[in-house]
């Protein structure tokens, strides 16, 4: 153990004194890659003194042995730097170095990194659209950076089934369709990944997403003519249940709505010659509508002289 850890002090010594490393090895040198987005990113170095440190990031492909600067990542200052083959199935490794001044660091590299292989795939956005009874449309809108890498190998995986079903059925698309063949006024539900021909490679989950078929005429007439009788029926029991009601408390309503003018203080105080006399000692139950409603639409009671 302690021979092993002084060989590697020695082996970095040795790499000091004859190739000028002077800055520790970059560590934690990975590779991010999501819908072949890539970032290659490290931890960062403590700088030793005022020098600005920079990071210098080079590529490599398989078939050659040449490293190349990658001027996407032109010396940064940052930890990450995002790098973008031009193609997914191209195996190329990286690797990272940092400098400060004349001072640098020896080579970090990542394992050997093919975006078709490691990137991980999301899902596409995707839009169902009932079109008629037996068919929906459906809308796949995926990621730019993947239709472009990928041009017409790029699909869809489908599967859809009746809600709370097993996805039934399974078809691959190019693009977006119309889905024929299913039922009227059902609840679907789809699940669409990417796929990627020829070998099939699928997206790492998928959208979810569910949309009802249209009715047929005679399945939403007979629907409209079922809630109509349930409203008539249910308007026609309020209503009766209203007119009970009122005939029962009719007295009492009759109290609420027209209150004996004669119990208020405000007209016992004030002197009201006008209002006939036998208003206070009158048999309300006698009263008669046509007295009331006078009373209450008369302002000044000049008319009033019966
Ligand atoms: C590398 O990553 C590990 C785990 O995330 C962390 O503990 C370690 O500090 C990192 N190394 C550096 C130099 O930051
Ligand atoms: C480091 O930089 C700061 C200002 O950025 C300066 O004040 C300081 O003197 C510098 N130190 C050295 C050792 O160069
Ligand atoms: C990339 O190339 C390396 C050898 O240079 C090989 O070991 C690795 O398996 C290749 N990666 C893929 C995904 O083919
Ligand atoms: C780095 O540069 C300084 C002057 O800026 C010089 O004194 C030193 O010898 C150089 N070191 C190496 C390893 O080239
Ligand atoms: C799909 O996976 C990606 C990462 O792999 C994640 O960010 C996203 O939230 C996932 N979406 C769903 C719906 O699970
Ligand atoms: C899906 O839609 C959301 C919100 O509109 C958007 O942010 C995202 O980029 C879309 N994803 C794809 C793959 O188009």
């Amino acid at each position: 153990m302690i021979t092993h850890y002084m060989l590697s002090v020695c082996v970095f010594l040795i790499q000091c004194l004859v190739e000028g490393f002077s800055l520790p090895r970059l560590e934690n040198v990975t590779i991010d890659s999501y819908n072949l987005h890539n970032v290659i990113s490290w931890s960062a170095l403590q700088p030793l003194d005022n020098t600005t440190l920079k990071y210098v990031v080079q590529y490599k492909h398989r078939d050659t042995d040449v490293w190349k600067n990658y001027k996407g990542c032109a010396p940064t200052v940052d930890t990450y730097c995002s790098f973008l083959p031009q193609h997914p199935y191209v195996n190329v490794t990286l690797r990272v170095q940092a400098q400060a001044g004349n001072q640098t660091s020896p080579w970090s590299q990542t394992q050997p990194f093919m975006g078709h292989v490691q990137s991980r795939l999301g899902h596409p956005n995707v839009t169902l659209t009932p079109v008629d009874l037996h068919s929906l449309q459906i809308e796949i809108d995926p990621d730019a950076n993947l239709r472009k890498l990928y041009g017409d190998a790029l699909k869809y995986r489908v599967l859809y089934g009746k809600e709370h079903e097993a996805f039934r059925t399974q078809r691959d698309l190019p693009s977006s369709v119309i889905i024929n063949s299913l039922e009227a006024g059902v609840k679907y539900c789809f699940q669409v990944y990417y796929v990627i021909y020829p070998d099939m490679r699928l997206g790492n989950n998928a959208s979810e997403s569910c949309v009802t078929t249209e009715e047929s005429e005679k399945e939403s007439m007979f629907r409209i003519a079922c809630l109509s009788v349930i409203v008539v029926v249910l308007s026609g029991a309020f209503i009766s249940g209203c007119i009970f009601v009122t005939i029962q408390n009719y007295s009492r309503v009759k109290d609420a709505l027209w209150p004996d003018l004669s119990a208020d203080p405000w007209i016992q105080e004030h002197d009201f010659p006008k209002i006939p006399n036998d208003r206070s000692y009158n048999n309300y139950s006698e009263e008669t509508w046509d007295r009331v409603s006078l009373i209450i639409e008369n302002d000044n009671y000049q008319g009033e002289e019966s």
